[in-house]
């Protein structure tokens, strides 16, 4: 029904990167990225120390066009040679996520091609066969700002939630441990060049959840262990905040080992054996959680698959790689698809929208 040959123009403005793509796909290999062009709005937002819906908006509506326009320019395509529009339609800060797809309609309309409106977790889960061919099923440790999930990625559009976060999300505990030592935004590569130089046994920190028999994880108790750690010797000192993230990163990192190797377990008991470990997400981007990631993986004899940081935070590619895989599969969406601030990976299904 679809040329096994498809070049997809995919648009990401969930959150805070105005971004655009085309990769191409053929049925028998990885993907190609023929074009990835992020804006960061973290300039915008770094004085409120995160990330302010009605700016992300605003900037969105500012940049997309010229974003786009490189993408396409890049990708030596014009919107004639393109297969399909891939827009992230959600989850997100609703403002950018109109700006988003509304563009992706308007395209799709005037030249009359296909639009697939991506979910932006599916997006992250999907990453790991543009980068390296991953077949399915695998188990996916899904960590950014916004989300922490564990998933049993058994095909497109068909996931296993087989653990979560109860309450922040990983990259928001590395966000507030950050504002927290005042360290700037957005957190993680900073707490994470800190503790490079930090002790990380100095502070005792909990590590909330290990041992359970669930795959869930819970960070508030750790930044409020964290905050009580610093106020205790304040003024900070540079060592002091080099330690304090040291010590944190540690704590996740064995929180994070403890909670995938859950997850693997389960995965085993109600799926199989997983072809790989993969992650996703701006979390995995951070060597330390990396590092145990290897490990879990190791120990049951599969290989950690981990796309390039660049490919782990937001962008296009991700977007116009989902969207692929769903052209791939028949799958499209009316120009009357609605954007969606909640969308759970686990909501999304073969049968769109
Ligand atoms: O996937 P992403 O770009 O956006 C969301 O969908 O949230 O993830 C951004 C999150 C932020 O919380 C950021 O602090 C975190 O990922 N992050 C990191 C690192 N790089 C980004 N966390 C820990 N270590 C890092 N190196
Ligand atoms: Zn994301």
């Amino acid at each position: 029904m679809y040329n096994t040959l498809m070049f997809i123009l995919g648009i990401e403005t969930t959150c805070d990167e105005t971004a655009a793509a085309v990769v191409e796909r053929t049925d028998d290999a990885p993907g190609r990225i023929l074009s990835n062009v992020v804006l960061s709005q973290i300039s915008e937002h770094a004085e409120f120390g995160g990330v302010v819906p009605e700016i992300a908006a605003r900037a969105h509506v500012e940049a997309l066009d010229a974003i786009i326009g490189t993408a396409m320019r890049e990708a030596k395509l014009s919107f004639a040679d393109l297969d399909g529009i891939a827009a992230a339609a959600g989850p997100g800060l609703i403002g950018g996520v109109i700006v988003g797809l509304t563009t992706a309609k308007a395209i799709a309309l005037v030249h009359d091609k296909p639009l697939i409106a991506v979910n932006h977790l599916e997006a992250h889960a999907l990453t790991a066969r543009l980068t390296d061919g991953t077949a399915f099923p695998y188990c996916l440790f899904l960590a950014s700002g916004g989300h922490t999930q564990i998933l049993g990625v058994r095909g497109v559009g068909d996931y296993l939630r087989l653990g979560g976060t109860v309450d922040d999300a990983i990259g928001e505990a590395f966000d507030k441990t950050a504002k927290l030592l005042g360290l700037g935004y957005p957190g993680g590569p900073l707490v994470e060049k800190e503790a490079a130089r930090g002790d990380p046994e100095r502070f005792a920190l909990p590590r909330p959840m290990t041992g359970r028999h669930d795959a869930n994880f819970s960070l508030s108790g750790l930044k409020t262990a964290l905050r009580l750690e610093a106020q205790k010797i304040a003024p900070l000192s540079d060592d002091d905040v080099a330690d304090l993230c040291a010590s944190f990163q540690q704590a996740v990192g064995d929180v994070v080992l403890d909670r995938v190797r859950t997850g693997l377990r389960m995965f085993v008991d109600q799926i199989g054996k997983p072809t790989a470990l993969v992650c996703a997400g701006g979390v995995a981007a951070n060597q330390a959680i990396r590092k145990v990631l290897h490990r879990a993986a190791f120990e049951i004899g599969i290989s950690l698959v981990a796309p390039p940081p660049a490919l782990c935070t937001d962008n296009g590619a991700m977007i116009a790689w989902a969207g692929a895989e769903r052209l791939a599969l028949g799958l499209t969406d009316p120009l009357s698809v609605a954007p969606r601030a909640r969308w759970p990976l686990t909501d999304v299904t073969r049968a769109n929208a």
